[in-house]
C-alpha cells in the first residue's frame, strides 16, 4: 500500500501536495517524493519519513501549479532515494506515482531495456513512465499513451501521470487500487484516499475499476478503458471528519484492517510469483526445515507446517522463535523460514542468528521491506499486505497464510504429491479466495456482534480445533486475549480429555473451529464430550455443514473453501468477535494495554 496525490489548478501545487501526503502517511512511510511542473519537471524525493524529507529537501518549495506526490510502503526494492517515487522516463518529461504491484514488470523491463530505455531503480513502477514515453515517441497523445501503457501492465495499480509538454493536465488510472478525484473551484485533485482531499474539498468522485481520468483545473473526464465509453459521474459530498477518513470511515484501524483482508491477500498472491518459486527451491535443498515466528506469525508458521505436510509430504518443525536456540540444533543442511510481519522482532532475529552461527541457511517472509530480518537472510520474501497500523496482527496473518499456501502448492507439485490438475484446481481456488473472504466478512459482521453482546460478562473462553483448525483456534484465542482481555485458551481437540475438560461447567462458552477434512468427525465427538458437561458450543463451520450444525448451539458460517484454504476464512469471524468484544467492553482495540506493535526486546 502506498499513498498518491495529484493537483492541477491555480495555486502553488507543492504545499497542497505536502498537506495531502501528511494525511496519507498511514498508507506508507518509508520514503516520499514529489514532482511539479514549471517549464520542466522538478523532482525531489528520498527515503525516510515525510517530515524529515521536507526538512532536508524542502518539498513544499517546489515551483508550479501542477504536481504529483507519493508516500511509499516498499514492495519492490528497498526504501532508498532511487526507489522512491515519482519515477521518470529517460527524457525526464514523464513522471509517475503508483500504488499497487506490477506483476509482469521484469518481462516489460527486459523488453524496454532492449529498446534502449535506461532504468535507474529496482522498482516495478519504473516500467510505467518508460512505457508511456515509448508510446509518446511513436506519436500517440498523452491519454492514448497512458491507455496503451496500462494495457501492457498486469497487476494492480492506481497511477497519476504528469507530462512536461501538457502542463495543465493530470492523468490517473485505477485498477484494483483505490483512486479518487477531488473537485474544487478552478482546481482538481487526485488521491488514493479521502483524508488527503479533506483540507481542500469535500466533493469527491471515486474511480471504478479500469477507469481513466483526465484532470484540468476546471474539469475532469472519466472513461472506462476496456469499452472506451465516456462515463458521467457527479461528485458526491463527503461528510467524514479527518480522523474518520484516515481510518477509511471505520471507527478503528483494527476493524479497517480486518475488513481489508481480501485486498491484502490479493496483493500477496499477485506479488509472490518468482519469489515464491525461489523460496520453494531454497527449502527443497534443506534436509531439516524450521518455520520460526512469534505470536500471530508463529500461528501462521503452524498453519504452514500442516500445509506442507498435507500438500507436499514435507516435514517442517514450527518453533516459537524465543525457544529456537534452546530446543533446535542445525548445520549446513538446515534451513529456517523466519516469519515476521515487522521483520524487527528480537526473538526472531536471535533465532536466525543462532542458526547462521551453526552454518544453516535463512529465508524470511516479512511485510516490511529493508527490515532487520532481511539483512540476516539469504532469501527475502514479502507478503505485501500494506502497513498494518493496528497493534494486533490481522491482515498480515491471512497474507502470511496465503503465501504459505502458494508455497505448499508449488512444493506439492514438485514433490509429486499433487498432480498437475489438482494443483491447478487448488491454485485457481486460492486466487479466488479474496472473494470468499469478502463474503465471510460480510456474513460475520452482525452475527459476531450479536454473539459478543452475549459474552461480555464471560471470564473464560475455550477454542478447540483439529488439523488446520487448531492453529486457527490458537490465533483466534490470541486475538480475543489481546484486545478484549477475556481469558481465551486454544486446544487441539484431542487434548481436551487429557486435562482441560475438567474446567468446563454448565454454560462455559467453547468455540469449535470445525474445518472440513478427515479430522472433523473426531472433533464432533469432542463437541459431544463438551456438551455433555454443559458447555455452550459455538462452531465456525462451512455454510450448509449439517453435521456441525447438529452438534453446535450456534453456528458462525463461512463460505465453502475446502480444507486447505479454510484458515483464510475461518479466522475471520474470530477476529471480528474479538473486535466486538473489545468495543463492547468499552476498550480501544487499536491500543491494547501493555502491548507494542514491534517487540524489539528479548
Ligand atoms: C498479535 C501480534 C503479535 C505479533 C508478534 C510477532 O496480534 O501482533 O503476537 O504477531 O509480536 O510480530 P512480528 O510478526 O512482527 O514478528
Amino acid at each position: 500500500m502506498c499513498g498518491i496525490i495529484g493537483y492541477v489548478g491555480t495555486r502553488r501545487a507543492a504545499p497542497l501536495l505536502l498537506e495531502g501526503l501528511r494525511r496519507l502517511e498511514y498508507r506508507g512511510y518509508d520514503s516520499a517524493g514529489m514532482a511539479t511542473l514549471e517549464g520542466k519537471l522538478w523532482v525531489r524525493k528520498d527515503a525516510g519519513k515525510l517530515e524529515e524529507i521536507e526538512r532536508k529537501l524542502g518539498l513544499s518549495s517546489l515551483p508550479g501549479r501542477t504536481g504529483i506526490g507519493h508516500v511509499r510502503w516498499a514492495t519492490h526494492g528497498s526504501p532508498s532515494r532511487r526507489n522512491a517515487h515519482p519515477h521518470l522516463d529517460d527524457s525526464g518529461e514523464v513522471a509517475v506515482v503508483h500504488n499497487g504491484i506490477i506483476e509482469n514488470y521484469l518481462e516489460l523491463r527486459r523488453v524496454l531495456e532492449r529498446k534502449g530505455h535506461r532504468f535507474v531503480s529496482e522498482t516495478d513502477t519504473e516500467v510505467i513512465p518508460h512505457l508511456i514515453s515509448h508510446f509518446l515517441r511513436r506519436g500517440e497523445g498523452l491519454e492514448r499513451s497512458v491507455e496503451r501503457a496500462v494495457g501492457e501492465l498486469k497487476g494492480s495499480l492506481a497511477v497519476a501521470v504528469l507530462y512536461a509538454r501538457e502542463p495543465e493536465k493530470l492523468v490517473g488510472v485505477r485498477r484494483s487500487s483505490p483512486l479518487l478525484v477531488g473537485k474544487g473551484n478552478g482546481e482538481s485533485f487526485l488521491a488514493s484516499d479521502i483524508p488527503a482531499l479533506l483540507p481542500f474539498t469535500r466533493r469527491v468522485v471515486p474511480l471504478q475499476e479500469e477507469e481513466m481520468v483526465v484532470l484540468t483545473p476546471s474539469s475532469f473526464s472519466l472513461r472506462h478503458l476496456p469499452s472506451g465509453r465516456a462515463v458521467a459521474r457527479k461528485p458526491m459530498e463527503v461528510k467524514w471528519t479527518a480522523e474518520m477518513a484516515e481510518k477509511g470511515g471505520y471507527p478503528h484501524f483494527t476493524l479497517k484492517e480486518i475488513l481489508e483482508q481480501p485486498w491484502a491477500v490479493g496483493e500477496t498472491l499477485r506479488g509472490a510469483g518468482e519469489e515464491a518459486e525461489k523460496l520453494s527451491r531454497f527449502l527443497l535443498r534443506a534436509e531439516h526445515l524450521y518455520f520460526v515466528g512469534c505470536g500471530t506469525s508463529y500461528h501462521a508458521a503452524v498453519v504452514g507446517k500442516y500445509l506442507l505436510a498435507k500438500l507436499a509430504g514435507l516435514q517442517v518443525e514450527a518453533v516459537v522463535a524465543s525457544e529456537f536456540s534452546e530446543s533446535c540444533g542445525g548445520d549446513g543442511r538446515t534451513a529456517v523460514l523466519a516469519i515476521t510481519q515487522s521483520g524487527e522482532t528480537a526473538d526472531v532475529l536471535r533465532a536466525v542468528r543462532h542458526l547462521r552461527s551453526l552454518g544453516g541457511r535463512v529465508a524470511c517472509l516479512t511485510n516490511v521491506v529493508g527490515s532487520s530480518v532481511t539483512r540476516e537472510s539469504q532469501l527475502v520474501c514479502y507478503i505485501r499486505a500494506g502497513p498494518e497500523v493496528s497493534v494486533v496482527a490481522t491482515k498480515t496473518f491471512t497474507s502470511q497464510v496465503a503465501y504459505l499456501l502458494l508455497l505448499s502448492l508449488r512444493l506439492g507439485e514438485e514433490s509429486g504429491r499433487l498432480d498437475r490438475t489438482e494443483k491447478k484446481e487448488l491454485l485457481s481456488s486460492l486466487l479466488a479466495s479474496p472473494g470468499l473472504m469478502e463474503r465471510a466478512l460480510r456474513s460475520s459482521l452482525t452475527r459476531t456482534k450479536a454473539l459478543a453482546r452475549k459474552m461480555l460478562e464471560e471470564e473464560h473462553l475455550y477454542l478447540v480445533g483439529r488439523g488446520l483448525g487448531y492453529p486457527v483456534a490458537m490465533e483466534g484465542a490470541l486475538k480475543v486475549k489481546e484486545i478484549s482481555y477475556l481469558h481465551a485458551e486454544a486446544l487441539a481437540g484431542g487434548e481436551l480429555k487429557h486435562g482441560t475438560l475438567a474446567l468446563l461447567e454448565k454454560g462455559t462458552p467453547v468455540i469449535a473451529v470445525a474445518v472440513p477434512g478427515e479430522s472433523k468427525g473426531r472433533l464432533m465427538s469432542n463437541l459431544e464430550e463438551m456438551r455433555a458437561r454443559g458447555a455452550r458450543m459455538i462452531a465456525v463451520a462451512e455454510e450448509r455443514d449439517r453435521e456441525v450444525r447438529e452438534h453446535a448451539d450456534l453456528l458462525l458460517p463461512v463460505p465453502r473453501t475446502g480444507e486447505f484454504l479454510s484458515p483464510l476464512t475461518f479466522i475471520l469471524p474470530l477476529q471480528l468477535l474479538a473486535y466486538h468484544l473489545s468495543v463492547g467492553r468499552k476498550l480501544d482495540p487499536d491500543r491494547p494495554r501493555s502491548l507494542a506493535k514491534s517487540v524489539t526486546v528479548e
